[in-house]
C-alpha cells in the first residue's frame, strides 16, 4: 500500500505549486490520476516502460489492452506516429483539444508496453487545463487509461478514483467532476475509410460532417455479444463498465418501456431482490422500486452522458442486486451512452412494445 496524495486544484487555473508536485511524480516514473473533460485518467510517462507497466498493475488491467497517449501539442503526434494522414491533420484542427482519440501507425521509438505490442498507437489532446498543465510540466507524453480498476465504470470524480485506486497510486489531482462523463470517441485513422472503434464524447454525426467517409465498427452499436475475432480494438473484447448488480436495458417507445421496466422490477422484487431503476426526468415518477434515479432529460443526452457512470456507481453503493435501465435514443452522445449501458448489461436487452 502506498499513501495516495490528494491534491485539490482549481480546474480553470491549476495552482503551479501543486501541479509541479504531480509533474515531479510523473518524471520519476510514478502514477498520477488527473481529470480530463471526459473521465479521470491514470497517468504515467508514456516513454518510460517501467512506469507504464506499473500503470497496468495498479489498474489490474490486462496487458494486451493499451492506454491512450495524451499530448499537449500537435507536434508531439509526429514523434509518436509513423504516419499522420491528411484527414487526421484536419480532424486534429477541428476537434482538438477535445474528446477524440486517433489511432495511427506507431513510431518505433514508443515502448512496446505502451502500445501493448500493437503496430498502432492511440493519441489524444484532452480539453482540460489540469491535464494540459500536467503534460506540459512533466515534459513528456502521458499514457493514461481511465482511472478505474479494470471492469469498473470509468471515474467522473476524484471520489470514484479513490474508491478504486486509493493506496495503489502515488497521487490524484482533484479538480471536481468531469463535464463530458463518457470517454473519448476512438477513431482508427490507420484504415480507410476511418472507423469508429468506440463511440464517445465526440458524436458520430460531427465526424460524418467533417469526413466524407467514416464508418462505425459493428461493435459500436451492437445489441448482442459479437465474436471477438472481429475486434479491432483490444478494449472491445474485455468486460467493461460493469457495476456489481445485474443490469437489464429496456428499449422501445416510452409508454411500453415504462410498463416493461415496472414488470421486470416486480419480478425481481418477488424473488426478494433489491431493485434499482435508472430512469429519465420524463419517466421518474412512473416507477416503483427500492431506488429510482434519473439520468436527466431524454431531450438532453449530454446530461445523460454526464450522469451515467456516477449513477451506476451510486446504485452499486446502495447495494442493489438488479439495475433496470431505460434505453435512450442512439443519436449524439446517446450512442456512447447506449454502448456503455448495453455492455454493462452484458447485452441483456429487452425490447418493449
Ligand atoms: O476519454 C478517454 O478516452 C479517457 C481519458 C482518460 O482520456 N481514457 C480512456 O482510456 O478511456 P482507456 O484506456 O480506458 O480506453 C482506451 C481505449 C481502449 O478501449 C483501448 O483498447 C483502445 O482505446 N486502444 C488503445 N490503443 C489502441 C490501438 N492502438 N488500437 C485500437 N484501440 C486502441
Ligand atoms: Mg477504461
Amino acid at each position: 500500500m502506498k499513501q495516495t496524495l490528494v491534491l485539490k486544484v482549481n480546474p480553470d487555473k491549476p495552482e503551479t505549486e501543486k501541479m509541479q508536485i504531480a509533474a515531479n511524480i510523473i518524471k520519476q516514473g510514478g502514477l498520477v490520476a488527473f481529470p480530463t473533460e471526459t473521465v479521470y485518467g491514470l497517468g504515467a510517462n508514456a516513454l518510460n516502460p517501467a512506469a507504464v507497466s506499473a500503470l497496468f498493475k495498479a489498474k489490474k488491467r490486462p496487458l494486451d489492452n493499451p492506454p491512450i497517449v495524451h499530448v499537449e501539442n500537435v507536434n508531439t503526434v509526429y514523434t509518436l506516429a509513423e504516419q499522420v494522414p491528411p484527414k487526421a491533420t484536419q480532424l486534429m484542427k477541428l476537434f482538438w483539444p477535445g474528446p477524440l482519440t486517433l489511432i495511427f501507425k506507431r513510431s518505433p521509438t514508443v515502448p512496446d508496453v505502451t502500445v501493448a505490442g500493437l503496430d498502432t498507437i492511440a493519441v489524444r489532446m484532452p480539453k482540460h487545463n489540469v491535464a494540459l498543465a500536467l503534460i506540459r510540466l512533466s515534459n513528456c507524453s502521458i499514457a493514461a487509461p481511465s482511472a478505474n480498476l479494470a471492469g469498473k465504470p470509468s471515474p467522473t470524480s476524484a471520489k470514484h478514483v479513490l474508491a478504486d485506486l486509493n493506496g495503489r497510486i502515488d497521487a490524484i489531482l482533484d479538480a471536481g467532476p468531469t463535464s463530458v462523463g463518457v470517454e473519448s470517441t476512438v477513431l482508427d485513422m490507420s484504415v480507410d475509410p476511418p472507423m469508429v472503434l468506440r463511440p464517445g464524447g465526440t458524436p458520430f454525426e460531427a465526424l460524418r460532417e467533417a469526413l466524407s467517409d467514416v464508418v462505425l465498427h459493428p461493435f459500436v452499436a451492437a445489441e448482442k455479444e459479437l465474436p471477438v475475432g472481429k475486434a479491432r480494438s483490444p478494449g472491445m473484447k474485455h468486460k467493461h463498465y460493469a457495476p456489481n448488480a445485474d443490469v437489464t436495458v429496456v428499449e422501445g417507445d416510452i409508454p411500453a418501456v415504462v410498463a416493461k421496466v415496472n414488470e421486470i422490477a416486480e419480478t425481481h422484487k418477488r424473488k426478494g431482490a433489491k431493485v434499482g431503476i435508472l430512469a429519465t426526468d420524463e419517466t421518474l415518477i412512473s416507477y416503483h422500486a427500492d431506488v429510482v434515479k434519473s439520468l436527466g432529460s431524454r431531450f438532453n443526452l449530454a446530461v445523460v452522458a454526464q450522469n451515467l457512470f456516477r449513477l451506476l456507481r451510486e446504485l452499486d453503493a446502495e447495494g442493489v442486486d438488479a439495475i433496470i435501465a431505460e434505453g435512450v435514443p442512439t443519436e449524439g452522445l446517446g450512442l456512447a451512452v447506449m454502448n456503455r449501458l448495453r455492455k454493462a448489461a452484458g447485452y441483456r436487452i429487452v425490447k418493449a412494445s
